[in-house]
C-alpha cells in the first residue's frame, strides 16, 4: 500500500506534483482569467479576512495572507486557532474567516470556526477530508483534494493548501477588481507549471540526501526566510522536529539580527530560503551576516544562481517560479531534508513519538 515506498511520508512527497494536478485540475481558466471554485460565497462582500489553523495548516494561512494582501487589497489576519478561540477578535458580517485543515476534525479549529461564527463571520473552510466535521459547519468549503494522507507529518496536504490558497486569493482579486486581467492570467499560466516544477524539484533529492548526510548529527538547525519564504521556513523547521526529533527554529530573516544571531556559531546549520524575489538581496545580506559569523549555511536557491555560493556553503536549487508561488516548489527539499535526516538517525518517520494524526483534544 506504501506503492514501493519505505513510508507513507516519502510516498506522499513523490505524489505532490500528481496532487497538485488534482487541486487545480479544472479550476484554472484562462478565458475569465479566473478561477472557478464554485463558492457559494459572494466574494465582494468581506472587508477583512481571518485565517484560522493549527500546525502546518497554519503556515498555509500564513502564505495565504501575503497573497490575499498582495492580490485582493483586504487586511488579514492570521491565527492559531487555539489563540483565535480565546482572544475576543473583532470580527463581523463583512469579515470572511478561512479556516485552513486537512483532516478537518482538529477540534481547536473546529471551536475558533464556531467562535467566528457566533461573531458574525461568513466562513470558509479549505479541507481535504471530504464530509469531515469542519466542512459540516462552514458556509462553503473549498476542497484541497489530496487524497487521503496517511503520514503523520504533513507533506502533500500541505503543497494543495497552498494552491488553494493561491487560487482563493485570485479569486478574491478578482471579484474585488484589484488584479486585472493580464496579471491574473499570468498567475494562471504559473500554477499550471506547478506539477511539472514540483517534479523538477523532487528529482533534486540527491543533493538533500548529501545535506542530510552532513548534518544530520546537529542538535539544532535554524531556519530562515523572508515574505512568503518565511512560512515556508517555518514549515521547513516543523518538519525537522517533527520526524527527527532535532530542535529547530526558524525565523523571518530580517528578524535574526534582533537576537538569534547570538546563536551562530560553526555547529549551527542554518537554511535560508533565498529564492529569487523582490527580497533577493536582502536575503543574500542575511546569508553574509551568517556565514560572516562562521555559522554553516545550506541555500535553497532559483536554478541558475551561480553567485549565491560564494556565500553559502551548500546550496540545494529549485527550479524558478513566480516568486508568490515559490513556498510551493521550496518546501519539496525542507520536506525531503527532514525525511533523510529522520532516517538516517533511524527514526519512525510514519509514527514520530508523542503525535497524532489528527488532534482531536483540546
Ligand atoms: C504537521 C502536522 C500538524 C497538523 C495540524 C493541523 O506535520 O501534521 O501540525 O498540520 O495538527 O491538522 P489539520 O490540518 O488536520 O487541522
Amino acid at each position: 500500500e506504501k506503492g514501493g515506498y519505505p513510508h507513507y511520508m516519502l510516498k506522499e512527497i513523490y505524489e505532490q506534483p500528481w496532487v497538485l494536478e488534482n487541486t487545480l485540475g479544472g479550476r484554472l481558466h484562462e478565458e475569465s482569467a479566473n478561477v472557478e471554485l464554485g463558492l457559494d460565497l459572494d466574494l465582494t462582500r468581506f472587508d477583512r479576512v481571518h485565517v484560522i489553523a493549527c500546525g502546518t495548516a497554519f503556515y498555509a494561512g500564513w502564505v495565504g495572507k501575503y497573497l490575499i494582501e498582495e492580490l485582493a487589497r483586504l487586511p488579514v489576519e492570521v491565527d492559531v486557532a487555539s489563540e483565535y478561540r480565546y482572544r475576543n477578535p473583532v470580527v463581523d458580517e463583512r469579515t470572511l474567516a478561512v479556516v485552513i485543515s486537512q483532516s478537518g476534525e482538529t477540534i481547536d479549529t473546529l471551536e475558533a470556526l464556531r467562535e467566528a461564527k457566533r461573531r458574525g463571520a461568513a466562513s470558509l473552510g479549505v479541507i481535504n477530508v471530504k464530509g469531515s466535521s469542519i466542512t459540516r459547519e462552514t458556509d462553503a468549503t473549498l476542497y484541497i483534494h489530496a487524497g487521503p494522507e496517511i503520514g503523520v507529518a504533513s507533506t502533500k496536504a500541505y503543497v494543495a493548501m497552498l494552491a488553494a490558497m493561491e487560487m482563493l486569493a485570485l479569486a478574491l482579486g478578482r471579484a474585488r477588481g484589484t488584479l486585472d486581467a493580464e496579471t491574473a492570467r499570468g498567475l494562471l499560466g504559473e500554477l499550471r507549471k506547478l506539477p511539472r516544477l514540483v517534479e523538477e524539484a523532487l528529482e533534486r533529492r540527491p543533493v538533500v540526501a548529501h545535506v542530510a548526510e552532513k548534518y544530520h548529527q546537529a542538535t539544532d538547525f535554524l531556519f530562515l526566510g523572508r515574505h512568503v519564504q518565511s512560512p515556508t521556513a517555518y514549515e521547513g523547521a516543523l518538519k525537522l522536529k517533527e520526524i527527527s526529533y532535532i530542535h529547530a527554529e526558524a525565523y523571518p530573516a530580517g528578524e535574526m539580527k534582533h537576537g538569534p544571531i547570538a546563536l551562530i556559531d560553526p555547529r549551527l546549520p542554518v537554511v535560508v530560503l533565498a529564492t529569487r524575489g523582490p527580497l533577493y538581496e536582502k536575503t543574500l545580506s542575511n546569508i553574509q551576516e551568517v556565514a560572516a559569523r562562521g555559522g554553516r549555511v545550506v541555500a535553497v536557491a532559483t536554478d541558475g544562481d551561480e553567485g549565491i555560493r560564494r556565500h553559502a556553503e551548500d546550496v540545494i536549487y529549485v527550479p524558478e517560479v513566480h516568486p508568490l508561488l515559490a513556498p510551493i516548489v521550496s518546501v519539496v527539499p525542507l520536506q525531503l531534508l527532514a525525511y533523510e535526516t529522520a532516517v538516517l538517525l533511524g527514526r519512525d518517520v510514519d509514527q514520530p513519538r508523542n503525535l497524532a494524526k489528527s488532534v482531536t483534544v483540546e
